[in-house]
């Protein structure tokens, strides 16, 4: 059975007003009734095949993330809260060395909690096929068809087959420049990391140490000495504050000689910015989403979400993004969309 270990750190800045700080995209409702941490908590309880899910959090967002899991009908094992961000690869750190504590041949499946992904039957074809490989010894990570050439992804260049539908990782680059990731596409045999990870968690640690030992000894000391707190496992801060920080991606799986990839059609999305959400929505046939109370004349290729009740009235409008909340509305071109970062770093400075 395979261990399920939610990520949720990410504050999602590309999203607001809707994402916030204190609020984030994983724990709101971005597609659908459920929060995105709810559903990728969702897509393993089949308790046949997997154990209750871990959840690894930042302390601020303790409460709600509890109270989102309590809410769904399905357990969930450990809340490990850390005190400060040290970015994924502690993180997976910590989840594998709190598993092998109870099962040393432990497999987890690390997940972000803010991914679409619409073809479950598919994905877990793919978790089949990367069950196998991880029991032997592998770390297994999930290769999407890469449809631009997107700085914010992990690149896999496939080598030779290990098994039906798997393969050796020949290479993984992590957010190349531009026009590395050109020329990564135009090679071909090549698939964006989806930033989900299956791993045997022994050899995961063996890897990391192998890499950043300080940063294994640092995660060892801060489960070592961390503390109970009704629900909550509390990592040592201390310990957990003199941690190196890493993502998973450029600690160890670019260096690993152990990485395998299944390559997987799943209805993928990552959900990183506003573009991306009308991309995994249902079109009206003017290319138009629409969310809450919204009266559109004469309008195209659009995104429209009015989340605080008021109604959004819209004309004469092609290819542009509006969202309205509680205390900001943001009006967007679709194509600079993505740019809201830049006035989510001006309202922090001035704050
Ligand atoms: N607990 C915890 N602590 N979670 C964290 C932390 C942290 O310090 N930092 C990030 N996370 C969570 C985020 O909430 C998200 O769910 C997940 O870990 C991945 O982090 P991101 O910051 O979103 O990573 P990325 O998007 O830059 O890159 C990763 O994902 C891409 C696909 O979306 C990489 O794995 C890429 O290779 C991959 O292509
Ligand atoms: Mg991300």
């Amino acid at each position: 059975k395979i261990y399920p270990v939610i990520l949720s750190g990410g504050s999602g800045t590309r999203l607001w007003p809707m994402s916030r700080a204190h609020y984030p995209k994983q724990l709101l409702p971005m597609v659908g009734d459920k929060t995105m941490i709810q559903e990728t908590a969702g897509r393993f309880s089949d308790e046949k095949r997997f154990h209750p899910v871990m959840v690894i959090s930042n302390d601020q967002h303790r409460f709600m993330v509890a109270e989102q899991l309590q809410a769904m009908d399905q357990p969930w094992s450990d809340l490990i809260l850390e005190p400060v961000g040290r970015n994924t690869a502690p993180a997976a750190a910590i989840a594998a060395l709190r598993l092998l504590e109870d099962d040393e041949n432990a497999v987890m499946c690390l997940l972000p909690s803010d991914h679409v992904i619409t073809d479950l039957p598919s994905f877990n074809t793919a978790l089949e096929k990367a069950g196998a490989a991880a029991d032997d010894g592998r770390l297994v990570t999930f290769g999407m068809t890469p449809t631009r050439p997107e700085t914010g992804y992990g690149y896999i260049r496939q080598g030779s087959a290990l098994g039906d539908g798997i393969f050796q990782v020949a290479s993984f680059l992590e957010k190349p420049n531009r026009e590395t990731a050109e020329d990564l596409i135009a090679a071909g045999d090549v698939t964006w990391n989806s930033g989900m990870f299956l791993l045997p968690c022994r050899i995961f640690v063996d890897e990391l140490a192998k890499y950043h030992p300080n940063m294994v000894d640092a995660c060892r000391n801060a489960l070592k000495k961390a503390q109970r707190d009704l629900d909550f496992l509390r990592l040592d801060k201390e310990s957990f504050e003199a941690c190196p920080s890493d993502s998973i991606d450029y600690a160890v799986m670019e260096k690993t000689d152990l990485a395998a990839v299944v390559p997987a059609e799943i209805g993928w999305n990552d959900v990183g910015a506003w573009q991306a959400l009308r991309d995994v929505s249902p079109l009206d046939g003017k290319g138009n989403a629409v969310v809450g109370d919204v009266m559109l004349h004469d309008v195209s290729n659009s995104y429209i979400r009015s989340d605080d009740g008021s109604l959004i009235a819209a004309i004469g409008l092609d290819d542009v993004t509006i969202v309205t909340t509680q205390d900001a509305v943001l009006v967007s071109s679709n194509e600079k969309a993505q740019d809201v970062k830049a006035i989510v770093d001006r309202l922090k400075k001035d704050n």
